[in-house]
């Protein structure tokens, strides 16, 4: 199997993950998983329970130290730091929603821009001094995310108080707040009706297109659906190690990845 998929010629992808291995003991959780996510793409990371989809998303966001491999964003060399990824210009949201109960909807959102890409990513706020100005425009921006994410009536209310579905939209919301080149997205179908995962595979969707930095998304979902529907590409993992990658269609009529799923307790349907 190729180390890598999609390379592009001469243009480095946004994300590489080169031969990542993650040992939990005498458990291997990775092993040499290599795969791209091109500029401008949406991939996916699927897989039955225990695969180790979690993993490596926990790889990529600085939560876990591999034992080998490397991470690589626009060609240079990742070693993320949870709580510097923004500044990195990598966003997540987690399965756990990580909204702060003792501020508003709008003051997430708000927060989402700390600590963002440097100069050169990102709008040119970045480039004048802190001021009453900034806090303003950046309170734009915010209310404008609010307006796309339909928050706007909730703006003013603690995430607490909000039904589960709308705390993702916030989550996602203040993920986009810090422009960033890198979207890392567990499980976001999680809990969520049809409607609302609809409405998560139209922003997903958009994603490549809307901050002008062509923001590549990493997606690590059991929802095959919302899998097939917006991904460029999947890579899939069975017992850590990468079983298939390629096209939605490709995987879909890859017998590998029927066996994988069979008789897994895998949620097709959420
Ligand atoms: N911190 C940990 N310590 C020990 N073992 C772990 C740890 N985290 C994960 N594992 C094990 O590593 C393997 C991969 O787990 P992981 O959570 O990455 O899978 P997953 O694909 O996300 O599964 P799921 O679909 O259930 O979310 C599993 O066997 C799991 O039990
Ligand atoms: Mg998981």
């Amino acid at each position: 199997m190729n180390a890598v998929m999609q390379r592009t010629d001469g243009v480095p992808p946004r994300l590489r993950v080169e031969g990542v291995t993650v040992r939990f003991g005498g458990l291997m959780a990775l092993e040499d998983v290599s795969f791209d996510v091109p500029a401008g793409q949406v991939v996916g990371v699927i897989g039955p329970n225990g695969a180790g989809k979690t993993t490596l998303f926990n790889v990529v966001c600085g939560f876990v130290r591999p034992a080998t491999g490397t991470l690589e964003l626009d060609g240079e060399r990742l070693r993320p730091v949870p709580h510097r990824l923004a500044a990195q210009g990598v966003a997540r949201t987690l399965q756990g929603l990580g909204l702060f109960d003792g501020q508003t909807v709008l003051e997430n959102v708000v927060t989402g821009a700390t600590n963002r890409a440097r100069a050169g990513y990102g709008s040119a706020l970045l480039a004048l001094p802190r001021a009453d100005r900034d806090e303003r425009e950046l309170r734009d921006r915010a209310r404008e995310l609010l307006t796309e994410f339909r928050l706007n009536d909730v703006a003013d209310a603690s995430p607490a108080t909000l039904p589960y579905a709308v705390r993702k939209r916030a989550a996602l919301a203040r993920a986009l707040m810090a422009e960033p080149r890198l979207l890392l997205l567990d499980e976001p179908a999680g809990g969520l009706g049809q409607d609302d995962i609809d409405d998560l595979v139209r922003v997903i969707g958009s994603m490549p297109t809307r901050t002008g930095a062509d923001c590549s998304v990493m997606l690590v979902e059991h929802h095959v659906d919302l899998v097939m529907q917006v991904c460029d590409a999947l890579v899939v993992l069975d017992f850590g190690r990468v079983i298939a990658r390629g096209t939605p269609d490709e995987i879909r009529k890859d017998e590998r990845v029927a066996e994988a799923y069979l008789g897994a307790d895998v949620e097709v349907e959420s």
